[in-house]
């Protein structure tokens, strides 16, 4: 059993990383989620799915939102930058997928491979311009 955490789990690369692991739950195992937080709906929604240990987000007000919408037992919640970090670094798992957009994918990378996980990488380029 492969244990995987998804950064950027609402993006398109997370979304679909993580459709091909619920086809194939004999062989992953979901433990971690993370995301800015500006779909709060779609978070609470791959968390019903995938059932993560952890979940980080930046967005404060998607934490409170995501939090009142989980039902219990809900996956413990990680905010901010910190939290991200906290995620890709401390929750166990054999792989971290770095789908963030953009330089906010480089820490939680970082922080992955410095506490000796695999990572795959799709994070290639900087986020477009808000
Ligand atoms: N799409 C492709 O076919 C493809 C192929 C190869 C490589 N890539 C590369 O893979 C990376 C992801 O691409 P994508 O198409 O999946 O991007 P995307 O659909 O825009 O998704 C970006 C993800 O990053 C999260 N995110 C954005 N800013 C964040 C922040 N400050 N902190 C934490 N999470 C943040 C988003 O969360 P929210 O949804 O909450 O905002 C979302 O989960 C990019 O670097 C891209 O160049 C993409």
């Amino acid at each position: 059993m492969k244990r995987v955490t998804v950064l950027g789990a609402t993006g398109s690369v997370g979304r679909r990383a993580l459709e091909l692991c619920a086809q194939f739950t004999d062989v992953f195992r979901i433990e971690g989620l993370a995301a800015r937080g500006s779909s709060p709906d779609l978070v609470v929604e791959l968390c019903r799915i995938h059932r993560p240990k952890a979940l980080a987000l930046i967005d404060e007000r998607a934490i409170d939102r995501v939090s009142r919408a989980l039902p219990h037992p809900r996956p413990e919640i990680l905010a901010g930058p910190r939290g991200l970090d906290t995620l890709a670094r401390e929750v166990d798992a054999d792989v971290v997928l770095s789908a963030i957009v953009g330089g906010a994918g480089l820490l939680p990378t970082m922080a992955a491979l410095e506490s000796g996980k695999a990572v795959a990488i799709a994070n290639k380029g900087a986020a477009p311009p808000r």
